[in-house]
């Protein structure tokens, strides 16, 4: 049977370096604060004007083919998944597709924050197992830094968040032992107001107004202690059911590579789930949180470093504002 397989990953990021004491002089927080919180040491930011989501994911891509061994031109096609698109419409992929010379090769945007990547992995998985298309461009790729609160009021979302992007190059194998085993994700919108950008809104007429900015609904806000509550419910909870329904041990994982939006989270998630925190991947430090580029960046950096490679057996879990969360069982 053919299965999905992640040929190869790369990512980027930004070469702006911007750390929790450079934050301390724009609004009240500290690098004590945030390292103890979060694990967070710096992020980075993108530095030029005009540099979106598509700009940071062009040498993802490239990266990640090179690692594939697929030239761009054999990609059939684009998913993007990210919260801050280059612009409110069209989406990243049409943009990313351009700028890779890759005209008429479909592209989907996706819009599940901190899950993006899982839904993404989901979607192609199908596509790729059902013959439709061999070379998917699966893609994460944020830029926050343009729409985050420098001030005291927003120092909570703010100090969390950074820029990157990251790709997996996703085609089919015959090889057993080798591919997408399963994706598990779920959604509840009774969450949606938790961690959420208001304005400006569509649902409003109008739908941006001076009072908006005034009152600060143009920037993201969020209940840390309720996201945080059922991020450490629900990834344990995920990852255990497509644990069971594969019949895979913890033991048998090589790592566990968890979205990054807080190191505790990801500590506790180990903890519930019996991993030793060795087999957790943890970059949150160096980025923050990239939201949907934050999964394939951290794979990326593994397999590079050498702590990841070919036929290790990866958990995935995720969580994030919407609520939606899931977890990929993968076989590199
Ligand atoms: O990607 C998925 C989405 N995001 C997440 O998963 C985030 C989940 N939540 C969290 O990671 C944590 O809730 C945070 C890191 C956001 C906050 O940590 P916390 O331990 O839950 O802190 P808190 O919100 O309860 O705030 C504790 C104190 C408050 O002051 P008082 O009321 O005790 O005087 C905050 O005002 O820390 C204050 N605070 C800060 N202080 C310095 C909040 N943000 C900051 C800050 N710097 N940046």
């Amino acid at each position: 049977m053919t299965r999905t397989a992640i040929l190869g990953l790369g990512h980027h990021v930004p070469d702006k370096v911007v750390t929790n004491d450079d934050l301390a002089k724009m609004f009240d927080t500290s690098d004590e604060w945030i390292q103890q919180r979060t694990g967070i040491k710096e992020r980075r930011y993108i530095d030029k004007n005009g540099t979106g989501p598509s700009d940071l994911a062009v040498p993802a891509v490239q990266m990640a083919c090179r690692n594939a061994g697929v030239d761009v031109s054999e990609i059939d096609a684009i998913i993007f998944a990210t919260l801050s698109p280059d612009f409110t419409f069209p989406g990243s992929g049409v943009f990313l597709g351009d700028k890779l010379g890759l005209a008429g090769v479909p592209a989907l945007d996706i819009r599940n924050q901190c899950s993006g990547f899982l839904y993404g992995l989901r979607v192609a998985d199908a596509w790729i197992r059902c013959g439709m298309y061999k070379r998917i461009a699966l893609v994460g790729g944020e830029v926050h830094s343009t729409g985050i609160d420098f001030s005291d009021e927003g120092r909570d979302v703010t100090v969390l968040f950074g820029d990157g992007a990251a790709c997996a190059i996703l085609g089919p194998t015959d090889e057993e032992a080798r591919g997408v085993i399963d994706v598990e994700i779920h959604a509840d919108g009774s969450g949606a107001k938790e961690l959420w950008l208001e304005a400006p809104a569509s649902a409003y007429i109008p739908r941006i107004t001076h009072e908006m900015i005034d009152n600060r609904s143009v920037w993201p806000s969020m209940n840390g202690r309720q996201v945080f509550r059922w991020a450490t419910a629900k990834m344990p909870e995920v990852s255990q059911s497509v644990l069971e329904r594969n019949g895979v041990s913890v033991d048998e994982l090589a790592l566990v590579v968890p979205h990054q939006a807080n190191k505790r989270i990801n500590e506790l998630v180990g903890q519930k789930l019996g991993v030793p925190p060795e087999k957790v991947v943890h970059n949150i430090e160096k980025y923050g949180n990239t939201t949907a580029a934050s999964i394939p960046l951290a794979l990326s950096e593994a397999i590079q470093e050498g702590r990841a490679k070919k036929g290790d057996l990866i958990l995935m879990p995720a969580f994030g504002s919407g609520f939606t969360w899931g977890a990929a069982l993968v076989r590199l």
